[in-house]
């Protein structure tokens, strides 16, 4: 039993192999929160002394005693307008005036199973098990059901909040938090990720300060800018060691994470759908869901707390059949050719990428309607007859006669002024009545909180995919959301619309990847403003960033590893200069940053040399033979603070195979050799250096060229306490991967 009720202490705790999470029926029915951290099956209400602290009030059947406030214990899910002044989790206003909420403890049920959410996403195992937990709030009549998901395999415990609606008046929900976190122990560092188009899911680590700190997007979508996951972790917290504790939101919508120090020197975090364009009016009857968290606690270090994601979006989150498979390898028209193409283009795009090894096709934007710029045609999904005279599936054809499967770009939530869509449907762009809309890429965005545009949007593609052998799917979104006004909804709710959007997309996303589930679905924001667990859940790959750059690349994978697994990151082998940045990088540093998520390529092979296009042969050969490393394997960050390269290792579940990929990012004269310890490998077993790719780096040990005196193995004790050398470096961005195989007749017991 991973969840246990003790009756003597009231207490309820929830323990994963490594974790034990607990909370406590406290006086008056008020749920504390007691404990989070590494597994103990011991209670922790001794902790949470109640003292009397000035200006934090008391219940007022405890006025007597003075000590118990909930200002100053630790809330498993606060109220508001009530005695706590921290972060609430639940704000709320009915029609008679009744604002906030004071909740107390009903009842709970353990139930074998994950439980399921209303029209969103949420993570499933067999294994899994359930705790409901049901609070009330009797002035506005509102029952408000905590529900966990025990994995106790996997070290993740998933929140989320039912709201049922038992009074007689409608209550408006103002704020509906999918967690709240009291840590009384501290300090903490908090740990997110920022950035922009192009440079998305930078790495932040700040000292969590007094007062509240937000993270939080606004935008419509996850965002370039912030990532909806955080993570808090001891001061001293490395890779390898200390305590952290991730909170990711299974949401692609507006989200926001506070975290609050109070005056008690306890840190409460709340983390849910966005406060800023959210409201929703529950009548008597109803019930909201809210979105998934994953929480995950590690006592030994960020690389592990990493891995436990990974593991968890891998086997428990991700529905498409795609995610526990190979990815094929594919050649994306988009750098090649942008919107300049005709059939015969396409062709011979096509024929090349055949001719080196590649397994898909795709066609990215400017096949529909008579788009030729990103002026026009969203929303006429139709071919553009100017350029593919002879039809989408005369071209699938003729790809497919090559050998190669095809896929194609689509753009489904957007909607441009210039369509026979908008001509013939104005009102389905979001747009406030009496102002001019904001544009943005010169497209508006479909309202799809109208139940009858979803269902268009799902249409249109079933058309799609039914008509035409797609084989792959890019589902691109170029801009946020803004005008949240729809026309179908009453004034009252128009603070609905932002999640009734995102709740709309999910069901076309539902809806389609259940009725094609052959068609690998890639997601896409302008590459990375849409990177989240929600997508994930029908993607099991997202084109991380348009950026291209792998030096760029470099910070955007590793941020995005801290959460995600890199086998959901789309990455491609671009031109060089590079498009986005103009820099020049060597070809095969590019195919070793590629190969750090899904494998591509983005470019036009007949402006390669011929050693560029026999290299291409060589790295598609090669991503094959590592792809159920990269895809099933576990993966470690080897960067130092501060170095100059950066490098990663993916270890196999098994230990008996690793790769290592370093890449340096800046040239020196007379170079330092660098050092690198590896992680993850049998200390007793022996290693041999199967095979390396080394773009710049001369004498590396292990290798015929090198002079040291051992032969080609190494024990995993010394590549991981002793470690690697990389000898002399040459030119501008060198890079190396190496692939260590554990000996057949070597020990793998360890
Ligand atoms: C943004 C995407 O991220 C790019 O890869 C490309 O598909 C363009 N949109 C096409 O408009």
């Amino acid at each position: 039993m991973s969840i246990v009720f003790d009756q003597k202490s009231s207490t309820l705790s929830l323990h994963t192999r490594n974790s034990s999470y607990q909370m406590q029926i406290g006086p008056l029915g008020y749920l504390l929160h007691t404990y989070y951290g590494r597994r103990c099956e011991d209670f922790f209400d001794y902790l949470h002394l109640p003292r009397d602290c000035g200006f934090s009030p008391n219940p007022y059947t405890l006025r007597e005693g003075r000590g118990f406030s909930l200002d100053t214990l630790p809330q498993e899910y606060s109220g508001s307008n009530g005695a706590d002044f921290r972060l609430s989790s639940l704000e709320l206003r009915t029609d008679s005036g009744v604002v906030g909420a004071d909740l107390h403890y009903v009842s709970h049920r353990i139930l074998q199973g994950k439980y399921r959410l209303s029209g969103l996403p949420s993570s499933f195992g067999d294994m899994a098990e359930t705790l409901s937990v049901t609070l009330a709030d009797a002035a506005s009549g509102l029952e408000v059901e905590l529900l966990y998901g025990v994995f106790e395999e996997r070290d993740i415990i998933t929140r989320a909040v039912r709201l049922h609606n038992c009074g007689t008046q409608t209550v408006c929900l103002e704020k509906v938090a999918s967690v709240c976190l009291d840590l009384p122990f501290g300090p903490w560092d908090r740990i997110h990720f920022h950035g922009r188009h192009t440079m998305e899911r930078q790495p932040e680590r700040v000292p969590v300060a007094n007062g509240i700190q937000t993270v939080s997007s606004a935008r419509g979508a996850s965002s370039h800018q912030h990532n909806p996951f955080v993570i808090l972790c001891e001061p001293d917290a490395t890779e390898d060691h200390g305590e952290c504790c991730g909170v990711m939101l299974c949401y692609s919508g507006d989200h926001q994470t506070d975290v609050e120090l109070d005056q008690t020197g306890s840190v409460r975090l709340t983390a849910g759908i966005g406060e800023r364009h959210f409201s929703w009016r529950l009548n008597p009857g109803e019930s909201f869901d809210t979105p998934e968290a994953f929480l995950c606690f590690s006592s030994e270090g960020l690389t592990v707390l990493s891995q436990r994601y990974h593991r968890f979006i891998l086997q428990n989150l991700c529905r498409s059949e795609w995610i526990a498979w190979p990815r094929p390898v594919l050649l994306n028209s988009w750098e090649a050719n942008y919107f300049s193409f005709d059939e015969d283009a396409l062709l011979r795009l096509a024929r090349e990428a055949k001719d080196l090894g590649v397994e898909f096709f795709v066609l990215d934007d400017g096949w529909f309607g008579h788009r030729d710029d990103d002026l026009s045609s969203l929303g006429d999904w139709y071919v553009n007859p100017g350029k593919l005279p002879h039809g989408l599936s005369a071209l699938i054809d003729r790809v497919n006669d090559l050998g190669l499967k095809f896929g194609l770009w689509v753009e489904p939530e957007m909607i441009s002024e210039d369509s026979d869509l908008y001509r013939a449907h104005p009102d389905w762009a979001l747009s406030v009545p009496g102002r001019q809309p904001a544009i943005s890429r010169d497209q508006l965005v479909l309202d799809l909180s109208r139940p009858e545009v979803a269902d268009w949007v799902y249409e249109t593609l079933s058309t799609l995919l039914r008509e035409n052998n797609i084989e792959y799917i890019k589902w691109d979104m170029n801009r946020s959301l803004s005008d949240l006004y729809s026309s179908s909804l009453p004034p009252d709710r128009q603070g609905e619309v932002a999640h009734r959007y995102v709740l709309g997309l999910y069901s076309v996303l539902d809806r389609i990847t259940a009725a094609y589930p052959d068609v690998l679905f890639e997601g896409c924001a302008g590459g990375g403003g849409r990177f989240d667990a929600g997508m994930l859940a029908y993607c099991p790959q997202i084109w991380c960033s348009d950026n291209t750059d792998p030096i760029a690349r470099l910070q955007i994978h590793q941020g995005s590893s801290y959460g995600y697994p890199p086998c959901t990151m789309g990455a491609h082998v671009s031109a060089s200069p590079n498009h986005q940045t103009g820099r020049s990088t060597p070809f095969g540093t590019r195919a070793v940053v590629a190969m750090a998520g899904t494998f591509g390529y983005e470019l036009d092979p007949a402006a390669l040399s011929p050693e560029e296009r026999a290299e291409i042969r060589k790295q598609i050969a090669l991503f094959h033979s590592c792809s159920d490393l990269l895809l099933t394997g576990d993966y470690y960050r080897l960067t130092k603070e501060g170095a100059p390269y950066t490098a990663w290792q993916t270890v196999s579940q098994d230990r008996r195979r690793t790769l290592v990929s370093l890449v340096l990012k800046t040239t020196e004269g007379n170079p330092k050799p660098l050092h690198l310890r590896f992680k993850g490998l049998i200390a007793e077993g022996r290693y041999r250096l199967a095979w390396q790719r080394n773009y710049g780096f001369a004498g590396l040990p292990g290798t015929a060229e090198s002079s040291e005196s051992t032969a080609h193995e190494f024990s995993g004790a010394a590549l991981m306490y002793g470690g690697y050398t990389f000898p002399r470096i040459h030119g501008d961005y060198p890079s190396v991967q190496l692939c260590f195989e554990l000996l057949q007749d070597s020990s793998a017991d360890s």
